[in-house]
């Protein structure tokens, strides 16, 4: 039978793999194995990639997620709006530092954020004081950060962009065109994982804060490296949430291509939403204030969606859903109150949606096939 995986490593690394090897070899050769000068050569090439002012490699998204919250000031107590339909990390980030997640809903056509949930979030008496909003650019397109900008400005509140799926997509505020700017760039700090899954992958755990304002930059630096600036004089109470070396060198070569990776990501997905047309299924909204790099590739049905994965399982597709159960209903933040019922709309989609392969080697043949068996299902 044909396998069809959700994600294909090999054949990625295989036509850059001379690169990637002469690139490892060279931290190899040099031993700078822990922020060497190839992390700083990977964060220039970022800063020059997104047109952030100042980006600080660390060990992987979720304790960017930390650093990020930490070096805007937020801390034990503070409450954070975020949504509930994400991986588990953006909460549990918040969490990890004593800070509260304050759950809202997401919109169900973007899957992100939803705006008015967040203005209800807001206006909740008994909860925590909150300091901080973070949308997360669910899937590879970003959240509707004008609005939340704007709530943010009124209510003095930080906003932290979990961009751990976006990294390459294009915000387009409205009535400002060609003035587009890079996911992770346009709140006050924008958090990325580097994790091997996502569409710029390093060999293991890595991860990047993003930031315009030097003093946050700076307190970054400082966080992620054992609250040193000069060795055994620690400043403030850091950790260690360095970048390996081997990881910039390997994200370094990767970087290259990433446009080129998600132009093809796009193609699928385009090819996708024209096979897939006249079926009771719908293809995923592309917002007009965000580019898609499909992170994945997301359908949805008007029920559950799980008897088409399992046929498309027993076809050899690996298809699944992302993400099963909503945070607000998951076992380590019973502790917060939220109860079923609440934010229905996250509800809805971990039931009702399902993600296919889209990455950017999928040959033709092999959308035929995914598209050939969600018709059989269908129809
Ligand atoms: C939305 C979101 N936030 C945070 C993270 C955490 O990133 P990492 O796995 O690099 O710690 C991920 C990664 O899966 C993610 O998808």
């Amino acid at each position: 039978m044909k396998k069809i995986p959700i994600l294909d490593l090999k054949a990625q690394i295989r036509p850059i793999r001379a690169e990637i090897d002469a690139a490892i070899k060279e931290v190899i050769d040099n031993t700078a194995f822990i922020l060497g000068g190839k992390v700083s050569e990977f964060e220039d090439a970022v800063i020059k990639y997104t047109g952030a002012k100042y980006a600080v490699a660390c060990s992987n998204g979720t304790d960017a997620i930390s650093l990020a919250l930490s070096a805007l000031g937020i801390g034990a107590s503070d409450g954070v709006v975020c949504p509930s339909f994400t991986f588990y990390a953006t909460a549990g980030s918040i969490a990890a530092l004593g800070a509260i997640p304050v759950f809202a809903d997401i919109d169900p056509h973007t899957y992100t954020i939803s705006v008015s949930s967040v203005e209800q979030a807001l206006k909740q008496k008994n909860g925590p004081k909150i300091k901080a909003i973070m949308p997360v650019h669910l899937y590879g397109q970003c959240a509707d950060m004008e609005p939340i900008l704007k709530i943010a400005r009124e209510n003095q509140l930080k906003v932290i962009e979990d961009n751990a799926q976006a990294f390459g997509a294009e915000y387009l505020p409205a009535g400002q065109a060609g003035k587009g700017k890079k996911s992770g760039t346009i709140a006050d700090c924008g958090s990325i994982s580097f994790f091997p899954g996502k569409n710029l992958g390093a060999f293991g755990d890595a991860g990047m804060v993003l930031a315009n304002d030097k003093a946050v930059a700076d307190a970054l630096c400082l966080l992620r490296n054992q609250g040193n600036k000069e060795k055994y004089h620690h400043l403030v109470i850091g950790h260690n949430n360095r970048m390996d070396t081997l990881q910039a060198a390997v994200l370094n070569v990767k970087l290259k291509y990433l446009d080129a990776w998600n132009n093809k990501r796009q193609q699928n997905a385009a090819y996708y939403n024209q096979g897939l047309k006249g079926l009771p299924i719908k293809t995923p909204l592309v917002a007009g204030y965000s580019t898609h790099i499909y992170h994945q590739y997301v359908l949805r049905l008007d029920r559950p969606s799980a008897g088409l994965i399992e046929h498309l399982i027993n076809k050899g597709i690996d298809a699944r859903v992302y993400y099963p159960l909503p945070l607000h209903l998951q076992p380590c933040f019973k502790y917060l109150g939220y109860k079923a019922g609440d934010f229905p709309e996250s509800v809805k989609a971990s039931h009702e949606t399902l993600a296919i392969p889209v990455y950017p080697e999928l040959s033709k043949e092999d959308m035929d096939y995914i598209i050939g068996a969600i018709k059989e299902y269908l129809m």
